[in-house]
């Protein structure tokens, strides 16, 4: 970071009460201006409430919560929320309104120019790949999942607010349409500079889209960070477990028989080589057959033997790997 850090939000002592119920304790979190930063835990973990506390959704029961150094509780309510753009799971568009009408809801309000709402509108559309000529017109129903959240996120910025809040804005998506929506809002970002807090129970998503990362669990921040400061140097056990989780999903799912073989977990076996097997199939493409109990044999070019592969050997292998790259990196 070359210039001197700007804070947006800062929480101070905030606590949360639900009927008498403490659910957030004594939260205290600096949140820098034109980054991403990543709320993530577990479900129930308090994350939505944190974020609702931000735009108001929300009042604290204890503590002060600021916006770019003065109390969220002493603006304008509208002022407030027109700065903050909100970004949800299940993106709720109004369905009588078509694709631009649903942008310009804001911005009327705001009371934008119709030149400028229009060439906003476009160029938004386009930077989401929605070509206005194809999806401006179009009503919500005929939008995929994955379009109507790329609808949320332009609704959002529409209006053009410095801060986004988005809560778990790709969790209700395939994984291939939610990589793909990563990738936008790093490439949106690094045109835009928006402070975004970014709501997800998934570390592995944090890792990619976060600048910083808090890490919440049971209504405490155990560690705030940058991605890989938290990999480095988990604060608490909890914080390496979850990582641990991501992780190991990462490095096994697309690795190969070869790197299976070449691991040294499997043990031998007399049976004959399975013929669908080669060297370059993938873990993610066995995995199916070993859960359903089958077991599989593999030659190893190298040692010229055939190695035993079922659900055992792979979860050796997973454990394997995953040793391996947390005693690297420490
Ligand atoms: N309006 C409410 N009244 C009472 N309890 C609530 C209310 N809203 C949230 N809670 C409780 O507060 C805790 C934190 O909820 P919150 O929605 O902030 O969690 P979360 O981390 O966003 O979880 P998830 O990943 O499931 O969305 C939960 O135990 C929840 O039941
Ligand atoms: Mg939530």
């Amino acid at each position: 970071m070359a210039e001197a850090e700007k804070t947006a939000i800062e929480f101070q002592h905030v606590r949360k009460d639900f009927t008498g119920q403490t659910i957030l304790k004594d939260l205290n979190l600096t949140i820098p201006a034109d980054e991403i930063f990543v709320l993530v835990g577990p479900s129930g973990s308090g994350k939505t409430t944190t974020l609702k506390m931000i735009n108001r959704l929300e009042e604290p029961t204890d503590g002060t919560i600021t916006f770019f150094g003065r109390p969220v509780a002493a603006y304008p309510l509208q002022e407030l929320r027109w700065s903050i753009g909100y970004v949800l799971q299940h993106i709720a568009l109004f369905p009588n309104m078509t694709v631009a009408e649903n942008i310009a809801v804001i911005p009327e309000m705001k009371k934008m120019p119709r030149d400028r709402l229009r060439a906003r509108t476009e160029e938004l559309l386009a930077a989401v790949d929605l070509p206005a000529k194809t999806y401006a017109d179009r009503y919500p129903d005929a939008l995929s999942g994955g379009e109507a959240q790329r609808v949320g996120i332009v609704r959002a910025l529409a209006a053009d607010p410095g801060v986004i809040l988005m809560d778990e804005p790709f969790s209700a998506l395939d994984p291939i349409s939610r990589t793909q929506l990563q990738d936008l809002i790093l490439r949106l970002q690094s045109k835009l500079h928006k402070t975004i807090v970014f709501v997800t129970h998934d570390m592995q998503e944090a890792v990619k889209v976060g600048d910083r990362i808090a890490v919440m669990h049971n209504g405490v921040i155990l560690q705030v960070g940058t991605p890989a400061e938290i990999r480095q140097h988990p604060a608490a056990a909890f914080v390496a477990d979850f990582f641990a989780g991501a992780e190991m999903g990462r490095v096994a799912w697309a690795d190969t028989v070869a790197q299976v073989l070449a691991s040294g977990v499997l043990t031998a076996t007399s049976q004959p080589p399975t013929p669908a097997v080669t060297l370059h199939t993938t873990v993610a493409a066995l995995a199916p057959q070993l859960a359903a109990g089958t077991v599989l044999a593999v030659a190893d070019p190298r040692t010229r033997q055939t190695y035993r592969l079922d659900a055992q050997g792979l979860l050796n292998y997973i454990v394997r790997v995953h040793t391996a790259e947390g005693e690297s990196n420490s």
